[in-house]
C-alpha cells in the first residue's frame, strides 16, 4: 500500500499555532489506521520570509511542490507588514492557479453543543457544500489605474470568466448534488446589475444542467442569497458560486453556525494532475495571533477532508483513509459536545488542549 507525501506549510500567525495541532491529529490517526503520511515542512510562503528575501517563495517552489501528494496549509498574511495583496498573489493564489485547485470546497454545518448565532435552530438545520470557483472569475491582476494621484484617476479591474473554468466548477456541483439525497443546487449569481458574466453564467448553468434532470437548480442573486443563509439556512444543500461571490458565502456560512473557527476547505484539482491544497477558510487572524487561543478545528477538519481525497487516489488503501476521516469528523463531534472550547466558542482553552483532546478521542 503506498505511502503520502504532504507539505505542510504554517504561514503566518495563527497558521503557525494550528497548524501544527492539525498536524498530531493527523498523526494520531496514522497510527491507528496504519496510514502512511509523511510530512515535509515549508518554512517559506510567509511574510517574514518575504522581509528577508523580497519574495513570497523561492524561484524553485513549484519544483519543490510538485512531488508531493497534497499540500497541508495554515494561512497567510500579515498586513501589518507586507500588503496582503502582495503577499497573497505571492503564495495562495499562486498555488491555486498553477496547481490548477479549480474547486474550492467548503462544507458548513452546525455543530451539537456550539451556539447559533441564528435563532431557533438546531444541528441539521444547516448542512450544506460552498462549492467556490477558484482560479478565475473576480480575482485578477487585469486593469490598471490611469492618472494616479489626480482628480482625473480612473481604476479598472477586469473580471475573466471562461467557457471551460464556469463548466467544469458546475460539473463538480452538479455532481456532487446528484450524488446527496437532496439532489438540491443553489446557483449564486448576480445577472440583474452584473449585466454580462452573470446573465452567461446562468446560461453556462442550464447547460450544463441538461445532463442531471433529477437536481433542482435554484438561481438566486447575491443579495438575497447572503440574507438567506442568515434566515433560511435550511433551503441549501450545494451552492455553486464565482470565485469572490464563493469567498463571501464561505464567511458568511460558517458565521451563521457560530464561528469561522471551525471552516475547513479543500482548494481541488480533481484530477490529481497536481497536489490538492487544504487549509482552514479564515486567514491569520493577528488581532489573536501569538496568544494560543485560536480554535484548531478548522485546520484539523482541513485535514480530514485531505485523507478523504487521498483516500480515492490511484493505489490507496482507502477504506483506511475513510475510516481515518470518519474518526476525526467524530472526534470533532464529540469534543464541540462536552470537550474544552477556545474563546471564540465561549471558552477558556488553548489551542494546544483542544488539539490534544481531538488527537486523543481519533487515538483511543
Ligand atoms: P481572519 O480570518 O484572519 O480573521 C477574522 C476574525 O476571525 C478575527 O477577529 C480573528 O481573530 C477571527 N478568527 C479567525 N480564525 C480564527 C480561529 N481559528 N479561532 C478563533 N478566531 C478566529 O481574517 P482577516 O482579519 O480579514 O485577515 C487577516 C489576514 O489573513 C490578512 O492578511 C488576510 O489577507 C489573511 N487571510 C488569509 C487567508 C488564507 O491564508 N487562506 C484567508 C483569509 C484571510
Ligand atoms: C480565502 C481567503 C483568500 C481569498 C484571500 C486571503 C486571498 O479569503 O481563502 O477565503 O479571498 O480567496
Ligand atoms: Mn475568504
Amino acid at each position: 500500500t503506498r505511502s503520502f507525501r504532504i507539505a505542510a506549510i504554517a504561514g503566518d500567525g495563527i497558521g503557525k499555532e494550528v497548524l501544527p495541532e492539525g498536524i498530531k491529529v493527523l498523526e494520531a490517526a496514522a497510527r491507528r489506521f496504519g496510514l502512511a503520511l509523511e510530512f515535509t515542512q515549508f518554512d517559506w510562503a510567509n511574510c517574514d520570509y518575504y522581509l528577508q528575501t523580497g519574495a513570497m517563495m523561492p524561484p524553485d517552489w513549484k519544483e519543490q511542490l510538485s512531488g508531493m501528494d497534497a499540500i497541508y496549509f495554515g494561512a497567510v498574511g500579515w498586513p501589518a507588514t507586507v500588503p496582503d495583496h502582495i503577499s497573497l498573489w505571492g503564495s495562495l493564489l499562486k498555488f491555486r492557479r498553477e496547481f490548477d485547485q479549480y474547486i474550492n470546497l467548503r462544507p458548513v454545518r452546525l455543530f451539537d453543543g456550539v451556539p447559533c448565532p441564528l435563532a431557533n435552530r438546531k444541528p441539521g438545520d444547516i448542512d450544506f457544500l460552498v462549492v467556490r470557483e477558484n482560479t478565475e472569475g473576480e480575482y485578477t491582476n487585469l486593469g490598471g489605474i490611469m492618472f494616479p494621484g489626480t482628480e482625473r484617476e480612473m481604476v479598472i479591474q477586469e473580471s475573466v470568466f471562461t467557457r471551460h473554468g464556469a463548466d467544469r466548477v458546475l460539473k463538480y456541483a452538479f455532481e456532487l448534488a446528484n450524488a446527496r439525497p437532496r439532489r438540491h443546487l443553489t446557483v449564486a449569481t448576480k445577472s440583474n446589475g452584473i449585466a454580462i458574466s452573470m446573465p452567461w453564467w446562468d446560461g453556462r448553468a442550464d447547460a450544463v444542467g441538461t445532463a442531471y434532470p433529477d437536481v433542482a437548480v435554484d438561481k438566486q442573486h447575491i443579495d438575497i442569497l447572503t440574507a438567506r443563509f442568515v434566515l433560511q439556512p435550511d433551503r441549501f444543500d450545494v451552492v455553486v458560486a464565482s470565485n469572490l461571490f464563493g469567498d463571501i458565502l464561505s464567511d458568511l456560512g460558517p458565521a451563521c453556525t457560530g464561528t469561522i473557527g471551525l471552516a475547513p476547505s479543500g482548494n481541488l484539482n480533481p484530477e490529481r494532475n497536481f497536489p490538492s491544497l487544504f487549509e482552514p477558510v479564515h486567514g491569520s487572524a493577528p488581532d489573536i495571533a501569538g496568544k494560543g487561543i485560536a480554535n484548531p478545528i478548522a485546520m484539523i477538519w482541513s485535514g480530514a477532508m485531505m485523507l478523504a481525497f487521498l483516500a480515492d487516489a490511484p493505489g490507496a488503501d482507502g477504506a483506511r483513509y475513510r475510516a481515518a476521516h470518519d474518526a476525526i469528523l467524530a472526534a470533532i463531534e464529540q469534543s464541540l459536545r462536552d470537550g474544552p472550547r477556545t474563546a471564540d466558542l465561549g471558552g477558556k482553552a488553548t489551542t494546544a488542549q483542544v488539539g490534544e483532546a481531538i488527537a486523543t478521542l481519533v487515538g483511543a
